[in-house]
């Protein structure tokens, strides 16, 4: 993207990112009062929109809110501020908004603070990753995809300070998902990722790789996975809108498998990149 100044979207306004203010009061700020949805766009479409919008839904219901715009009002908006054919991602913010005193409980009247921006997606790092296992030491309502963060922050900190680019996530001797990721393992040929629930976020990346899966041919199943399971697996990846489908190659300082992506990651990765190729030359409403 081009060196000018970014233009973001902010409570009915186009701004260039510099000018965007919200209140020291807002809730999103104080409390971490908010959800928010990152959605990818490949040659100017979004991914699984519907799918994402709807996540959205559910994650404002779970904080007790509903969404603030209708679908073609966030279209409108994405449209504005997707910036041409190359890979990229909408993230979109959504808070309960300004409060004129700080007060734990819901204000009774409130406006919601709607932001979102677009950034460009980097290139996967095909050669694979580095990855911890960490407690999970989130809470209890993981499927909200909720800005309050800060147990995600620290686990993806203490991830990079080791060397890592994801710290996967045990609770009760399962691991759940990545801090900001899903999780897939393989093991005697059975592709496993954990089942949906308060534990993780139900990631749209993950949903898609099932339904390619099935489409395929190759044989999976949604249920917990062991911390011993994930430490035998023959293949480990991590999924999510902006780093797709990611192998691990090494888990806490230990080879998985090979210690190279193994043959069906690269099956998926091809299988994945094939429906980005289909959706770039989808007619417009495709995806
Ligand atoms: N995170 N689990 C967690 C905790 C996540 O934060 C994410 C995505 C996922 C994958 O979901 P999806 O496939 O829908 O992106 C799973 C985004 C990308 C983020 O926080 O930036």
């Amino acid at each position: 993207m081009s060196s000018q100044v970014q233009t973001v979207y902010l409570n009915g306004e186009f701004l260039p990112i510099d000018q965007a203010r919200v209140s020291v009061m807002d809730r999103g700020f104080l409390f971490g009062d908010g959800v928010y949805e990152v959605i990818p766009v490949y040659g100017g479409r979004p991914l699984r929109l519907d799918e994402h919008l709807e996540r959205l839904d559910a994650s404002l219901k779970g904080i007790g809110m509903v969404s603030p715009l209708n679908r073609e009002q966030w279209q409108a908006i994405f449209e504005q501020l997707i910036a041409g054919p190359e890979d990229q991602s909408i993230y979109l913010q959504v808070t309960r908004g300004y409060a004129p005193k700080r007060d734990h409980a819901f204000p009774s009247v409130v406006q919601p603070t709607i932001f979102v921006m677009c950034n460009p997606i980097a290139a996967i790092p095909a050669s694979g990753v580095a990855a911890i296992t960490l407690d999970d030491t989130r809470w209890q309502f993981c499927n909200i995809k909720a800005v309050t963060l800060l147990a995600n922050v620290l686990l993806k900190q203490e991830a990079v300070e080791h060397g890592a680019a994801e710290a996967l996530l045990v609770r009760d001797g399962h691991v759940l998902e990545g801090s900001s990721s899903n999780v897939f393992v393989l093991l005697d040929g059975m592709l496993i990722t954990p089942p949906k629930g308060h534990q993780l976020l139900p990631g749209i990346t993950r949903d898609l790789v099932l339904e390619l899966a099935a489409r395929h041919g190759i044989p999976y199943v949604e249920r917990h996975i062991t911390l011993d399971e994930l430490r035998s697996a023959d293949e480990v990846w991590v999924t999510s809108s902006t780093r797709e489908v990611l192998p691990v190659v090494t888990l806490d300082g230990v080879t998985v498998g090979t210690g190279v992506p193994g043959a069906l990651w690269e099956r998926m990765n091809a299988l994945y990149q094939d429906y980005k190729i289909e959706l770039r030359h989808a007619h417009a409403g495709g995806r």
